[in-house]
């Protein structure tokens, strides 16, 4: 078992270039699958969920390897329709492969994905807009079997909440449908834009992606074919390095960093007394010794405060001056960071989806256990503000979505290193 030890109390001052994003990359990945044909997607981040997505797209029949920053999709040859339940175990995401294989095959069948650390992640709002297009879904012993007889049709589907997954999976198993879907709720996240513009380069007919109405007119599957695509930046991923140097009072350039879509981020920073702007290189953020409190954070789906950056803005605060307050609006279960972070010295009460955090004068390095992948990153922040050494033990989870996180905070002058046992 990995870990990762981190010695604190430097301000992090550097560039960094930033990865690609995590969560463009794996629909962008089960996209693939759909098109029937040779893609090239660049840079993806090495992660465990890409490695686990490639493994996915090898046991359908398909070809997955990667090239450097790039990964090579070859699905001109599918041979199967499920997905295993081992994968579907690792990833809660590989329901993105759904759509996808619908859309291609017209079948897929796939272990139903359980709860998870985030709370019940339910997929009633995937099942029910795949059924509304056609598709005949009946679930045995864990196990979910999707088909459909000749081309799923077009269709009105109106979220009740706006899913980023749902949306995504109903974009895919929409392109060859026959007839227009449109998809009203829609998710707005970037992400979801990032799908559209790989599937229209691959002959699908989306518009509308980003907002709240998408437009699919569905296309012969033989009009589908291979292209090649960069991944969007982590806006995530910046998130959690800018949170990094916020924290300890520092000066840093995450390169490539998407200013246009952190806006929530950026003003939250501000508001905690930091100078944030975009270089044209990307994000710039200078930090005071000490932040201020912010006094209310609501996660919100996109363009709000995102959920995933709401652990590592969390860590960040705890040591600024006042009093705040977090409300995590999207997922029952995401402050388990929250005991790791007092026993660094956090002062911090929650009730419910309500979290107070009071900043303290120091935190202490102590040995921690990632929660989750966001709530891990969040330790990794508060370790580089706290005094000493923290040991953040978990770090497969961390794995799933930094790529080599150790390295990056070493980039940006922190002290951190993984080690075995
Ligand atoms: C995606 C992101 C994840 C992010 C989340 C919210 C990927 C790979 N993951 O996850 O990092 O935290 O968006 O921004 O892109 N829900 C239902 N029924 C459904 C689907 C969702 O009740 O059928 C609920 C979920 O339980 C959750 C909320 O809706 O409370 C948001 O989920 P969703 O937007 O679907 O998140 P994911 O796509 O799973």
């Amino acid at each position: 078992m990995q870990k990762l030890k981190i010695t604190g109390g430097r301000r992090l001052c550097g560039e960094l270039e930033i990865q690609g994003a995590k969560n463009s990359a794996l629909p962008l990945m089960s996209a693939c699958v759909l098109v029937g044909g040779s893609c090239r997607l660049k840079r993806v981040p090495a992660l465990a969920d890409v490695h686990a997505a490639a493994r996915i797209i090898n046991r359908l029949g398909c070809k997955c390897r990667r090239e450097g920053k790039d990964i090579l999709i070859d699905s001109s040859v599918l041979t199967g329709v499920d997905i295993p339940d081992d994968l579907m175990r690792s990833m809660r995401s590989s329901v993105i492969f759904l759509g996808a294989l619908l859309g291609r095959t017209g079948e897929c069948r796939l272990s139903y994905p359980g709860g998870c650390e985030l709370g019940p992640r339910p997929i009633d709002l995937h099942l029910s807009a795949l059924r509304k297009l056609g598709a005949v879904i009946t679930e045995e012993h864990g196990t979910l079997r999707c088909t459909c007889t000749g081309r799923l049709r077009g269709t009105r589907i109106e979220l009740s909440f706006p899913s980023v997954g749902a949306t995504e999976n109903i974009m895919l198993a929409a392109c060859t449908a026959e007839g227009e879907t449109v998809i009203s709720g829609a998710a707005r996240e970037p992400e979801i834009e990032d799908l559209a513009r790989f599937l229209n380069a691959c002959g699908a007919r989306i518009s509308g992606a980003g907002g709240h109405r998408i437009v699919i007119n569905g296309v012969e599957r033989a009009r589908l074919h291979g292209t090649e695509h960069e991944v969007m930046p982590d806006r995530i991923a910046a998130a959690t390095y800018l949170c990094a140097a916020a924290a300890t009072g520092g000066e840093t350039l995450i390169k490539g960093a998407p200013a246009e879509h952190s806006g929530a981020l950026t003003d939250v920073l501000r508001q905690a007394g930091c100078r944030v702007f975009e270089s044209g290189r990307g994000l710039y953020l200078t930090a005071p010794a000490r932040l201020r409190a912010v006094p209310m954070i609501r996660t919100c789906p996109y363009p709000g405060f995102p959920t995933d950056a709401q652990a590592v803005v969390m860590a960040a605060l705890t040591r600024a001056r006042g009093t705040g307050m977090v409300v995590e609006r999207i997922f029952e279960n995401r402050f388990r960071h929250v005991d790791e972070l007092i026993r660094m010295g956090a002062d911090i009460k929650t009730e419910g989806r309500v979290a107070v955090v009071t900043g303290v004068d120091r935190l202490s390095g102590a040995a921690v256990v990632a929660p989750d992948l966001r709530g891990g990153a969040a330790l990794c922040v508060a370790a580089c503000a706290a005094e000493g050494e923290t040991e953040v033990t978990g770090l497969n989870l961390i794995d799933r979505g930094y790529e080599a996180i150790e390295k990056a905070l070493t980039e940006l002058g922190g002290k951190a290193e993984r080690v075995s046992g």
